[in-house]
């Protein structure tokens, strides 16, 4: 099966997350701000976002808005934030208008300065493996 974990991030949560479910499902991480960020004909897109303000960074928005919806067929989402309020979170939106079926989603908890100090924590990003490996072995 073929698989993609992309991941865009300020503070680095969301590059843990998506190395650890790389290492787990055997698949690379890909930081969507560089060029070899691409898609070929895959069955799980895993993508790993933190959220600023309420919205993902506009390089990640910018990256699923050019997505060939005709190579990938699933996607898992994986957003980190405090406060878990995605209501203005597109990545949903872009990848039902592109035809990509979203096999799961999931919540991290993340940090922001005192506001839940050290999360993620070790287990946050074992839960999200955990999640992932599932999805994965589900689509299979
Ligand atoms: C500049 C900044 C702004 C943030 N804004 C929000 C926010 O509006 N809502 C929220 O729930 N979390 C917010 N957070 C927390 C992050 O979404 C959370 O820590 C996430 O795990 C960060 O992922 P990253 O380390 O991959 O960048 C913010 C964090 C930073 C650094």
């Amino acid at each position: 099966m073929n698989c993609k974990v992309v991941y865009a991030t300020m503070t680095g949560h969301s590059r843990k997350i998506a190395e650890s479910i790389a290492e787990r499902l055997e698949a690379v991480a890909y930081n969507v701000k560089n060029q070899d960020c691409e898609v070929m004909n895959e069955d799980l897109l895993v993508i790993c976002a933190g959220i600023y303000g309420g919205k993902i960074k506009p390089e990640l928005e910018a990256w699923l808005e050019n997505l060939d919806g005709g190579q990938v067929k699933n996607a898992l989402i994986i957003m980190s934030s405090v406060s878990h309020n995605y209501e203005q979170v597109r990545i949903k939106d872009i990848l039902s208008e592109k035809g990509v079926t979203l096999a799961g989603e999931k919540d991290v908890q993340g940090s922001f300065l005192f506001m839940k100090f050290g999360r993620p924590n070790k287990n946050d990003i074992n839960e999200a493996a955990d999640y992932a490996e599932e999805i994965y072995n589900k689509l299979k």
